[in-house]
């Protein structure tokens, strides 16, 4: 094996560094290659009589250690090799923390999982201001927990209250709460790292250095008569979080608990080996690494298309301000963008700019933003009813009623009041982007540009070109998404786009059921144990039966017969009954909480039991059907494409990989199978379309393509 990871330095005043700094890739990670080169580094050190302090840093900007190496954790199989590779971790890291001399982690720029277990195995740590510096176990999130060590010495540093949310919930945080909370000895300014490392080295040998004693109240807490809440507590909160579907927090904390006060820190090292080992090789995590590695595509891809920017987008205006311009505009005004709310009327102005302070000023409370800051970009957001010029501007966003005519009417009108600098964007659901824009002189600056509700929390946002959008305008978009802090993602200008297209079957087929005469809690239920955020019915309630009627509509105008609406929904529309928003949906929320609404009730035909499994497939191969056929027709570029559009627009559980990675693991043989038995017991909408056919006959799977 080369060495080209990690390097020793010896200096003249008798201290070492080891320096990071994988000459391969952006970012140094703790890889089988890396923990060789280190431990024979350290074995040198160690004998080494003349060393008497050790500092462990990067050469990296913005980068200590990013964490293990993810191929490797995906390429385990094998519960007996991931335990091996694990105490292997284990042992390296060890080995820095019986070295005969102080050593200490200099954290300047991400400092994350393996990484962050490395800086703990080291007697002090130092961390920076750098906007990059981040320390965190984000383990969890690949279905796994800290394994080098991390489940013994985090709690035992910061203490029980404090390491088990970071622990559990794998959220990062920065040098300066790291510093609060005890787990780095110093935080220092990132441009005079090399003086403050000087000074603090002198403490570290002259033993100044002080340790940070837990608060009274952590003390308490983790005493023996409170422990037992601490942990009650903490796994109430995971279970509400994850719906017991994520078994990665809930054995971290096991460990946790059960070695927190054992006798010796070996046996806490062999019960966390042994719990990690089996998690690395679950279906589960092989899932979601599945899923990260996906995230990153998707996030690679948007950043090279963000490069044909033209414009760098610093003022827009929202047209429109209902339910998505009033989260929009808060949206810009977050990214320092100044943005103009323009509505026919004042009312639904106000109520927008209102919105937006309550959001700041909620994040006030929780210390997120500063009053100033609050009021710099409350200051970027204005209000108009006056149909001015808006010459100056470099991103309009139309949002206003989902009405084809309305549409094209308002950009009609906007060509004539801007430049053609300004980048004309839609917000549309469904509609044909293409047609929208069909009465303009000049298409190439327009482009579907798709929130979904809530936008200030919803992670993507579909990008949709005409096909004579220019590059340079695809560009701005996907920029202006990234500035936005969302996840862009481009997809054919086809009706409902991809995330629509494919949630609307989902509810379609769910409000089939009913007007066969099946329970809505049924249905509910089964699909949120699957790991569907909502049930289809309290999606559709939480959408607005109006709003999800016309968009169905729109998409059996453009596919027939196998996307024609569920009879009830047209019945509800005329009732009234159009969801939380009126209080009546298909359940009622006027009594407080939610229970099944007794008008819809009434409008259930009959009363008819339908087994399980055949619910669950209804609701779930509808999507997978249509889903080939996204693929068929190039709806979006990829299958990892299509599964990270359901996870960030649809909340489709991320356990399961995504809706095509969850087709595959089943087998197309038994999706096939299984579309042709619906097919025949209940409609031809679930025939099975000719890709699936294809890759079944041939054994292959969607990744694997035809
Ligand atoms: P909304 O009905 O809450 O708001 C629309 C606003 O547009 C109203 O305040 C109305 O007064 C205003 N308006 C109508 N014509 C106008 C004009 N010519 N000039 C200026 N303002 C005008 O609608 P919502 O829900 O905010 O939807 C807006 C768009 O976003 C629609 O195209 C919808 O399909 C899309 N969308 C909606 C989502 C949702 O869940 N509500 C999710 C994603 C997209």
């Amino acid at each position: 094996m080369s060495k080209n990871t990690v390097r020793l330095r010896i200096f003249k005043n008798k201290t070492a560094a080891i320096i990071f700094d994988n000459e391969h890739k952006k970012v140094n990670t703790l890889g089988t290659q890396t923990l060789h080169e280190l431990e024979t580094i350290l074995d040198d050190v160690h004998k080494n009589k003349n060393i008497k302090l050790l500092t462990i840093q990067s050469a990296k900007d913005g980068i200590f250690i990013a964490g293990a190496d993810i191929k490797e954790i995906q390429n385990l199989s094998d519960a007996s090799e991931a335990l091996e590779k694990v105490q292997k971790g284990q042992a390296v890291l060890n080995k820095i923390a019986k070295l005969p001399f102080p050593t200490v982690a200099v954290i300047n720029g991400m400092c994350l999982g393996g990484g962050a277990e490395l800086a703990l195995s080291c007697t002090y740590r130092i961390a920076t201001d750098h906007p990059k510096t981040k320390i965190g176990f984000p383990e969890v999130q690949l279905g796994i927990f800290p394994g080098f060590g991390g489940t013994q010495r985090l709690p035992k540093l910061v203490g029980l209250v404090s390491a088990l949310p970071m622990i559990l919930t794998g959220k990062p945080i920065d040098g300066k709460k790291a510093f609060k909370k005890g787990l780095v000895h110093a935080y220092v300014a990132h441009s005079f790292l090399s003086d403050s490392l000087k000074k603090f080295t002198d403490q570290v040998l002259s033993k100044k250095v002080k340790k940070k004693r837990l608060p009274l109240r952590h003390r308490i807490l983790q005493s023996m008569g409170f422990r037992w809440f601490v942990f009650y507590q903490a796994k109430k909160t995971v279970l509400q979080r994850t719906k017991g579907q994520y078994p990665a927090p809930l054995k971290a904390l096991e460990v946790v608990r059960k070695t927190f006060k054992v006798k010796t820190f070996k046996k806490g090292l062999a019960v966390e080996a042994q719990e990690f080992s089996k998690l690395a090789v679950s279906k589960i995590s092989k899932n979601m690494i599945h899923v990260f590695y996906a995230n990153e595509l998707l996030k690679n891809q948007a950043r090279e298309k963000a490069r044909f920017a033209d414009v760098s987008v610093t003022s827009a205006a929202v047209i429109g301000a209902g339910v998505m311009g009033g989260d929009i505009a808060w949206l810009f005004s977050k990214a320092g963008i100044s943005v103009r709310l323009k509505d026919l009327k004042w009312g639904p102005v106000v109520t927008a700019v209102n919105h937006a302070k309550d959001i700041y000023q909620k994040l006030k409370k929780k210390r997120k933003v500063t009053a100033s800051e609050m009021d710099r970009k409350m200051n970027l957001i204005s209000g108009t009813i006056e149909n001015q010029p808006l010459k100056q501007v470099d991103f309009i966003l139309e949002a206003v009623v989902e009405d084809m005519q309305v549409k094209q009417k308002v950009f009609k009108d906007l060509e004539k009041k801007t430049t053609n600098q300004t980048v004309l964007a839609t917000n549309t659901s469904a509609l044909s982007v293409t047609s929208i824009t069909s009465g303009m002189k000049n298409i190439s600056r327009t482009i579907g540009f798709h929130f979904f509700n809530p936008a200030t929390k919803m992670p993507l946002v579909e990008i949709i070109p005409t096909p004579k959008t220019s590059k340079a305008t695809i560009g701005t978009a996907f920029s202006l998404a990234l500035k936005m802090g969302k996840t862009p993602l481009q997809t054919k200008d086809n009706p409902g786009f991809l995330v629509n297209r494919l949630l609307m079957p989902y509810m379609n087929e769910a409000a089939h059921m009913f007007d066969e005469g099946v329970d809505i809690e049924i249905i509910d239920k089964l699909m949120e144990k699957f790991g569907m955020p909502m049930g289809p019915f309290k999606l559709a309630d939480a959408v607005g039966i109006d709003v999800g009627y016309k968009v169905a509509k729109e998409l059996y105008q453009a596919f027939g017969d196998r996307m024609k609406p569920a009879s009830i929904l047209s019945k509800m529309v005329d009732q009234g009954l159009l969801g939380s928003k009126t209080g009546k949906g298909f359940y009622d929320y006027t009594k407080g909480g939610r229970s099944v609404s007794s008008a819809v009730d009434r409008l259930r035909p009959k009363h008819k039991i339908i087994i399980d499994k055949d619910i669950i497939n209804r609701c779930l191969l509808i999507m997978v059907n249509d889903a080939a056929r996204c693929l068929e027709e190039n709806v979006v570029d990829s299958p990892a494409h299509l599964d990270m559009g359901m996870i960030l627009g649809a909340g489709f559980p991320p356990f399961r990989g995504g809706l095509l990675k969850y087709a595959d693991d089943k087998g197309l043989q038994d999706i096939m199978q299984n579309l042709l038995f619906l097919t025949k017991q209940y409609d031809k909408r679930f025939d099975p379309v000719p890709m699936i056919c294809e890759l079944a006959r041939k054994n292959k799977t969607f990744y694997g393509g035809v």
